[in-house]
Parts: structure tokens; C-alpha cells; sequence
């Protein structure tokens, strides 16, 4: 059994008494770093940074470093997922992800594979024992995916999206061809999480950034079973489930066999508790742009914040990802102030 220096983050995960609030950061590692973006350079694109197990083991640990967060989180995207099952997507500057062919049918739906993490998503699990090394116990390292309803998003859409309308589209035209393919990516998903803590991550976060889009009883229907599917197949290391803009699910998720639930900055703090109930751990939620406030402004926001949370069963960190324009010495401040809290 491996024994963790600073454990916390995974005590407050698991619901144990912790000594202080733990914290890390949504998309940590990255281009608000000037040393995430001198590897980014070296490497020539995004994708040549995530498939090269050194350089993203790299960048990984570049925030541990930086910020003194109490985990890490192993670099990647979600996406990798769906180009294991064979449909392989590109990174195009300044616009994000972009599938050069999308599941429209069902012919499209028998193209894909399921993941062989051991083969297709070798760099990941590769860079996640390098990190694993370098840590040497000194904090948990995060594995994650993208929940099966925001990866169906991408696949159908084949590109990012404001309304994601043409896989909505789906759930109306054909919901049985989304079903197969939303389990076609559930089976995938699985087995790459459990690829990803055999290699050594010691908690798992679920990404469904695109639940928002849906209506209460669609992601009842279209992404809750498969949720489910997930939280009852990993029972090894704690299981954060964090849904974007679903704050109609609250109750629903806190059904599911998870640990800890994220919440977005719009979902208020003592209600999500009182929907969710006492035995799992919150996890969030500060709006990523009160980092754009002056350090004053941080300071006073992010003790708002942890006092409505209290001190157990709780993980700090924004309501989403920090943005690449947000200046570092904001995110410490944060860090730091939760630290002192
Ligand atoms: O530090 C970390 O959080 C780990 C790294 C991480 C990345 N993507 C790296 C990345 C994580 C956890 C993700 C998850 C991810 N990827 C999500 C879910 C989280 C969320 O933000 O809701 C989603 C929806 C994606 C898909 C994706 N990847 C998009 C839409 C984009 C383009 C927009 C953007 O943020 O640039 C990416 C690219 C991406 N993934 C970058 C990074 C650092 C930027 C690419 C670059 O460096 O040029």
C-alpha cells in the first residue's frame, strides 16, 4: 500500500476528518503557466504535448511545484478517449477540438472500437507511472475522462459547440442510436479508468462539462444510467462526479455511488449541501473570474466561499476551469488563502 505524505485531498474525498480544507485548481496545469507553454513550444502542438509521456508528465508537475496544491492531475483530454474507439480528433489553434468524421448513424456507430487503454491510451498511463515516481507520495494524483454525455457531444458534433445541436438532435431523431453509442463510450470509459488507477492514480474525476445543455429528465434518461454505470464499476479509489450547469441533477447525482460532487459557480453553496445531504464531499466553486479581481477581491471571495462550505467533506477549487488570461499570482492567492483558512 502506497502511503501518501500529504493526503488530505483524498481524506476529504473519502469523507475522513482532514487537519485543513485541501485544494487544487481546474486545468492547473496549462497555458496560464509561462513554463507549461515554453514545453507546449518545444513540443509543437497540444496533441504532441499530451502523447509524449515525459513532456506531459512535465507539465503535470508544474503546478505542484508552483502552487503547493494538494493534488495533482495527470495532463491529457478527455478526447482522448474517443480516438482510442477510432475516431481521431485534431487541435486547431485558437479553436479548439475538431473531428475530421462524426457518429451520424448507425453505419458511422460500427466504425468505432472499444479502447484498448493498455494499446491506444498507452501515453497516458506511461506519463501517469512517471508522475507517480516523481511525486514519490508527496500528494495524490487525479485521473480523469469526460462523462459519456459530453464525449457523445463531441462525437456527434465533431466540434465545440454553443448549443450542441446536432447532438441534441439525436436525442429527439434516434434516441435509440444515442443510447448504443452513449454505451459504446461508457464500456470504453470504464476500462480506461481502471487502466488509469492500475497505473497509479489515486482518484478519478468525471468531467460532464456539456450536462447543461440538457433538460432534467433528458439527463435522467441520456446521462444518469451512464454515470451510474461508472460510479458502480470503479470501487477502488474515490469516484468526483462534476456536471456543468446541471443543478437540476444535484439530488439525482447524490443517488449514485460517487464520493464527491462538483459544483459550478452558479450553484449556491448551502442548498447544493441540503440537496445533496451530508455523506458526500462538495468540491468547487469559485467563479474562475474573481481571479481576474485584485488580491484583495481573491482573499475576501475565497474565505466567502470556505465558510459556507466548513472545513469537512469539502475540496476547494474554482467552478470550472481557470482561464488562460488569469495571472498566476491570483490562483496562488487563492491557493494560499484556502491554506491559511
Ligand atoms: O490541468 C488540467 O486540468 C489537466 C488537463 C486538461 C485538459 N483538458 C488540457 C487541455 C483537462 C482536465 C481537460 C479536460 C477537458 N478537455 C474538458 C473538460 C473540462 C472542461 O473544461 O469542461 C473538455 C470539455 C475538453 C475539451 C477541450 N480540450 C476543449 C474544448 C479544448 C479547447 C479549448 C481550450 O480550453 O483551449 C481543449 C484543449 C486543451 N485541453 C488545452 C489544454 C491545456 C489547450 C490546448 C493548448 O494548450 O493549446
Amino acid at each position: 500500500m502506497e502511503v501518501l505524505k500529504n493526503d488530505r485531498l483524498l481524506r476529504a474525498a473519502k469523507g475522513l476528518e482532514v487537519d485543513q480544507v485541501p485544494v487544487w485548481v481546474m486545468r492547473q496545469a496549462g497555458r496560464i503557466l509561462p513554463e507549461y507553454r515554453e514545453v507546449r513550444a518545444k513540443a509543437g502542438s497540444f496533441i504532441g504535448l499530451a502523447t509524449n509521456p515525459e513532456l506531459a508528465a512535465e507539465v503535470t508537475l508544474q503546478p505542484v511545484d508552483r502552487f503547493g496544491v494538494d493534488a495533482a492531475i495527470i495532463f491529457s483530454d478527455i478526447l482522448v478517449v474517443p480516438e482510442a474507439m477510432g475516431l481521431p480528433y485534431l487541435m486547431e489553434e485558437q479553436k479548439g477540438p475538431v473531428f475530421p468524421n462524426v457518429i451520424r448513424s448507425l453505419k458511422d456507430l460500427d466504425t468505432l472500437k472499444d479502447a484498448n487503454p493498455e494499446e491506444d491510451l498507452k501515453y497516458v498511463l506511461d506519463a501517469i507511472k512517471i508522475v507517480k515516481k516523481e511525486l514519490s507520495g508527496r500528494i495524490p494524483l487525479i485521473g480523469f475522462a469526460g462523462a459519456p454525455f459530453t464525449i457523445y457531444c463531441y462525437m456527434v458534433e465533431g466540434k465545440g459547440s454553443k448549443t450542441f445541436s446536432q447532438a441534441k438532435k439525436m436525442l429527439y431523431a434516434d434516441p435509440q442510436l444515442a443510447h448504443q453509442l452513449l454505451q459504446k463510450i461508457t464500456d470504453s470509459t470504464i476500462s480506461y479508468l481502471k487502466a488509469q488507477i492500475a497505473a497509479g492514480a489515486n482518484l478519478v474525476q468525471i468531467f460532464d462539462s456539456w450536462a447543461g445543455i440538457l433538460s432534467p429528465q433528458q439527463y435522467s434518461e441520456f446521462s444518469t444510467p451512464y454515470l451510474k454505470q461508472i460510479c458502480d464499476a470503479i470501487l477502488d479509489v474515490p469516484v468526483t462526479l462534476f456536471a456543468k450547469g446541471a443543478f437540476f441533477a444535484r439530488a439525482e447525482m447524490a443517488q449514485l455511488n460517487c464520493s464527491a460532487i462538483g459544483l459550478d459557480w452558479n450553484m449556491d453553496i448551502r442548498e447544493s449541501r441540503n440537496l445533496v445531504g451530508p455523506n458526500k464531499t462538495l468540491q468547487g466553486n469559485l467563479d474562475p473570474c474573481t481571479l481576474y479581481g485584485d488580491f484583495a477581491t481573491v482573499k475576501r471571495e475565497t474565505i466567502k466561499m470556505l465558510e459556507q462550505f466548513g472545513k469537512q467533506r469539502y475540496i476547494a477549487n474554482l467552478g470550472h476551469g481557470v482561464y488562460p488570461d488569469i495571472d498566476p499570482d491570483k490562483v496562488q492567492c487563492f491557493v494560499d488563502t484556502v491554506k491559511a483558512f
